[in-house]
């Protein structure tokens, strides 16, 4: 007999001891579902690109969030789809009390307090020029900027809003937002920043789904290179010093390694968002039945997990808790 003292595979002999000794779990409570809301009643329509994921009217989305917590779903993040006439350069309709997004907020937490929602801080739904900031003579201005979104957040936060998601890549915003969400007592109003978010070719199917792609130009001069890794690190620092409660990593899969820096050198959750693009490729594959689409996106959820993202912000959340009823 070989004297073999190490064999790793003792501990895969069973699925029991598999179960046993594996070393990542995703729970339902570590996945926030993102959501399109669109003006209307009874309305919905299937996003052409992500085949699964609507967009609804707020009688519909209230339907669906009830749907997907008697699944076991605590957490949403919502985006709202502005109609073009309400657009304008200051993105002016983001601060309206009673505009879509807010009134749905305080509907949706009316309804279900104990959902937490997340909401989404950034110019482009609301914005002519589809920037994330303020626009003049072709560039995106930064102090400008944070006036507004620093706005925008109160406005959430005071219809209802658990989380802030500043997803702009503005900088200075986080120490803003908190700031002003202070001033006006929303001490315990969280903030998840886009920390890390890359100027990605991934995002196509959500700037599809709001109609919110950039009038002209690109993001590049706000979201980050994909070549780098280090700059993430500079992000974080300044997004914790800044009093972020979450460090956020976007998109996922190709920055894994992101995750990984960010989660061992900073003692706040790590959220990671897998976005439309990474949703949309695995679903055109499976429809020509090229990959197994269930097994694929369970790895890739757990993938993210080990890289060290304690939240995932992902498309798959209610296929995934309505996978687990099965
Ligand atoms: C914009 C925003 C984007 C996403 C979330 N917020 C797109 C962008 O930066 O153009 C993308 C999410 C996804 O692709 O799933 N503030």
């Amino acid at each position: 007999m070989t004297q073999l003292t190490h064999r790793p595979r003792r501990n895969r002999k069973t699925p029991t001891i598999r179960e046993m000794v594996q070393e990542n779990r995703i729970s339902l409570t570590d996945l926030i579902f993102p959501l399109f809301l669109i003006e209307g009643n009874n309305k919905n329509s299937e996003v052409v690109s992500m085949p699964g994921i609507y967009r609804w009217s707020g009688d519909l989305l209230l339907k669906e969030i009830e749907a997907c917590m008697n699944l076991g779903l605590t957490s949403f993040c919502l985006f709202p789809s502005i109609s073009e006439h309400l657009k304008d350069k200051t993105a002016k309709e983001s601060l309206n009390e009673n505009g879509l997004y807010p009134a749905t907020i305080r509907e949706i937490k009316k309804q279900f307090p104990e959902a937490v929602i997340m909401t989404d801080v950034a110019m482009d739904p609301y914005s002519s020029d589809g920037h994330d900031g303020f626009v003049k003579d072709g560039k995106i201005l930064n102090d400008e900027t944070l006036q507004i979104l620093a706005q925008m957040a109160l406005v959430q936060a005071h219809a209802g809003a658990d989380i802030i998601g500043p997803s702009d890549m503005m900088d200075g915003r986080v120490g803003v937002i908190r700031q002003t969400l202070d001033d006006n007592n929303f001490t315990e109003v969280s903030i998840m920043s886009y920390t890390a978010k890359y100027a990605s070719a991934f995002y196509g199917p959500f700037r599809d789904a709001l109609d919110s792609a950039p009038k002209f130009g690109d993001k590049k001069t706000y979201q980050m290179n994909p070549a780098n890794s280090r700059e993430a690190i500079l992000e974080a620092e300044l997004d914790m010093n800044e009093g972020a409660d979450f460090l956020m990593v976007k998109p996922a899969l190709s920055y894994l390694d992101v995750i990984k820096t960010l989660n061992d050198n900073f003692n706040l959750p790590i959220a990671a968002y897998n976005v439309s693009g990474e949703y949309a490729m695995v679903k055109a594959a499976a429809e020509k039945k090229w990959i197994d689409g269930d097994k694929v996106r369970d790895e890739i959820l757990l993938s993210i997990k080990r890289a060290g993202a304690s939240v995932i912000l992902t498309y798959f959340a209610k296929e995934y808790a309505m996978s687990l009823k099965k």
